[in-house]
């Protein structure tokens, strides 16, 4: 039996809380001790809420909350956060489901049984999970566009009948056969869909000419450095550069030139098995928490046991380039941006033509990462930029408690990144990102999630989760608190605007959590309500306005009271730190993928794993199965499960979404 403790998210949130990095990179606790006297830091938070009363800019804002009220980019009026089994949005908005799980994705796609599903059916079908959403206009309609959507992962005892029980509080399920491994690699991966507002409603254009499922079984290729290195090849390829399938992509980005960079986070959990004593990727694989044994498809497909084809995990964990465009396109493996626990890949092109991705490596204690392409991008031409992606410098952030940072670039020959730790070339560096990146001294950071930047401030933005296990002695500046339950947001400002720089000014937005408890030590401005506070932030978006929106994911586990949402947050003026609540998700969900059509006129959202965290609700105090979840979102139809489903957000009579 497999022991699933509540349920695969939360089974997901305890992996990213393992903290995987045994580095000695300091924290800068320890100026921050020196500065601050180090008693005050182990004091805990109301010692570190002192510190932060004397450094952070948000203390500078003046407490008027009419004054910031005001002064906000938003006007719309927000919804009161709780819970219940239903969506939410603003008043005066819509909020309509566009595709859920099983929505048939080609004319000839079966429709969705959920007592009946098979794996042929589940290609033609929209996956399960959906985090990161990329709108691509067609011939620059606000209209008409193709939707990228990842799948991240499945959750088995929501999607399977008859597979699963409660003993002692928590879920068990049997143990998979074939099929319905060969099910959860089908809803895994991606979708490519057009769609169409036609009399006022957005609608899936069945027949459209680009539709496409990507599953874990697709065939890719591996490109840059280190596609064809020894380490990349494994028993049914010699080669080192095909690769089958793509996992737990979580969040993503679009390219000015119109691809999808769909992102692989949680790849470990896909491995089982042991690796022989004393094999040469023992710490390698270690230091990524491999084999992570969340599912149990090694027992069908060697490839995912460590034992018998130990180098296939070096083969994930990486950020994937899709043309959506051409549906038979060969998804790349792009290697020159790193190998970890991906998030997003926010990108901006610098004054110098090159394009500059943010990436953040979501777990406990893990980096900030900058690529920076090594050509500028061709504005004219966008298939010139098909391979532009392979050949750049990966970069890793490090935080000073003045508010500034330098990018330590990851590149072999250079520094500690030498034959003598190990490195044969720049492939090691990068299959092994995370050892590079501990041995120049990056700063250990609360769980970075999702990032974008502001193409009119130059600003960029990380969500850092949360992570509860920072000790006091190890917290500093830019991770403030210690047992981070809510998380915080780091924006930040690369020097002279020139993304490609070394360096870059920081400041803390926001720090999460309830404000009107004084020992969470939460920054938002006097102006955010008690309905617009927030936590655990991971998906965002700067829309076209500038303007930052964050998803939230996990905030029931944490006795809220209030399930996840999508939350409108001002970064300038006297209105800077105010968080208004603009979306709310039914229990157990999370939000994800955050994304507008270009004039802002709509805005879809992923409403991921419906009915999963429902244990942490009052009222709805029970973990979900498939014959029992606490919300049968989006159909409420006995016998149908919840249904992971993208939803779109417009505005009544038309307009801007949140003015
Ligand atoms: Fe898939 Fe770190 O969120
Ligand atoms: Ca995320
Ligand atoms: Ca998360």
């Amino acid at each position: 039996m497999n022991d699933i403790p509540f349920s695969r998210a939360q089974a997901y949130e305890a992996s990213d809380d393992v903290g995987r990095n045994t580095s000695t990179n300091p924290t800068i606790g320890d100026i921050i001790n020196a500065r601050f006297n180090r008693r005050s830091a182990l004091k805990g938070m109301l010692g570190v809420a002192a510190i932060s009363t004397t450094v952070s800019p948000l203390a500078l804002i003046a407490a008027n909350r009419a004054h910031a009220e005001a002064a906000s980019a938003f006007s719309f009026k927000e919804v009161a956060a709780g819970v219940d089994e239903k969506h939410h949005v603003a008043e005066g908005y819509n909020a309509d489901v566009l595709i859920r799980w099983g929505d048939p994705v080609f004319a000839d796609s079966p429709e969705f049984d959920p007592m009946k599903q098979t794996a042929e059916a589940q290609k033609k079908q929209f996956g399960y999970n959906c985090d990161y959403t990329g709108y691509l206009p067609i011939e620059g309609s606000n209209e008409r566009g193709l939707l990228v959507v990842n799948h991240e992962y499945t959750n088995e005892e929501l999607i399977f009948p008859g597979i699963s029980k409660i003993v002692e509080g928590k879920v068990e399920t049997t143990e998979p056969d074939a099929n319905r491994v060969a099910i959860e690699m089908a809803a895994h991966g991606g979708s490519v869909i057009e769609v169409k507002k036609a009399d006022g409603k957005w609608a899936v254009v069945r027949d459209g000419k680009m539709n496409r499922r990507i599953t874990a079984e697709t065939e890719m290729t591996v490109s840059g450095p280190a596609a064809g290195n020894d380490r990349m090849k494994t028993s049914y390829d010699s080669s080192g550069t095909k690769v089958r399938g793509m996992v737990n992509n979580c969040a993503g980005g679009l390219t000015p030139w119109g691809t999808w960079l769909t992102c692989e986070e949680n790849f470990h959990g896909y491995f089982t098995g042991k690796l022989a004593e004393g094999h040469a990727e023992a710490a390698n694989h270690k230091r990524y928490g491999t084999p992570g044994g969340s599912y149990d498809w090694g027992k069908f497909h060697d490839r995912f046991d460590v034992s018998k084809d130990p180098n296939e995990a070096n083969r994930f964990g990486w950020v994937v380039e899709i043309d959506p465009f051409d549906p038979n396109s060969v998804p790349k493996k792009r290697t020159a941006m790193g190998r970890f626990k991906h998030e997003g890949a926010a990108n901006i092109i610098n004054s110098d033509g090159r394009l500059v991705v943010y990436q953040g490596d979501d777990e406990r204690f893990e980096y900030v990462y900058r690529f920076v392409t090594e050509k500028p991008v061709n504005t004219s031409d966008a298939k010139a930029n098909a391979d532009l992606l392979d050949a750049g410098t990966l970069s890793v952030a490090k935080y000073s408690d003045d508010g500034t940072g330098v990018w330590l670039p990851l590149v072999f020959g250079q520094g500690p990144l030498t034959a003598e730790n190990g490195f044969k070339s720049q492939a090691d560096v990068l299959i092994e990102t995370r050892r590079a990146a501990d041995l120049l001294g990056a700063t250990k950071m609360d769980r970075p999630e999702g990032t974008d930047v502001n193409p009119k401030t130059h600003k960029a933005y990380v969500m850092l989760t949360n992570n509860t296990k920072r000790k006091p002695e190890q917290v500093d500046k830019a991770n403030p608190r210690p047992e981070s339950a809510f998380g915080h947001v780091i924006e930040m400002a690369p020097a002279n605007n020139d993304h490609a720089g070394e360096k870059f000014t920081w400041e803390v937005l926001v720090k999460c959590g309830d404000p009107s408890v004084a020992e969470v030590g939460a920054s938002f401005s006097s102006a955010t309500t008690k309905d617009g506070w927030f936590g655990m932030p991971d998906g965002v978006h700067i829309d076209a306005d500038g303007r930052l929106w964050v998803g939230t994911d996990g905030m029931g586990p944490k006795a809220t009271g209030r399930t996840d949402g999508l939350y409108a947050v001002d970064t300038e003026g006297p209105a800077r730190g105010t968080s208004k609540l603009f979306f709310r998700c039914p229990v157990g969900a999370e939000l994800c993928g955050p994304e507008t059509t270009p004039d802002l006129a709509s805005f879809f959202v992923g409403v991921q794993h419906p009915a999963d965290e429902g244990p942490d609700f009052k009222g709805f105090e029970r973990p979900s199965i498939f014959e029992d979840p606490s919300t049968r979102w989006p159909d409420f139809k006995d016998g149908m499960p919840p249904r992971p489903s993208v939803v779109v957000i417009t505005k009544q009579g038309g307009g801007k979404i949140g003015a």
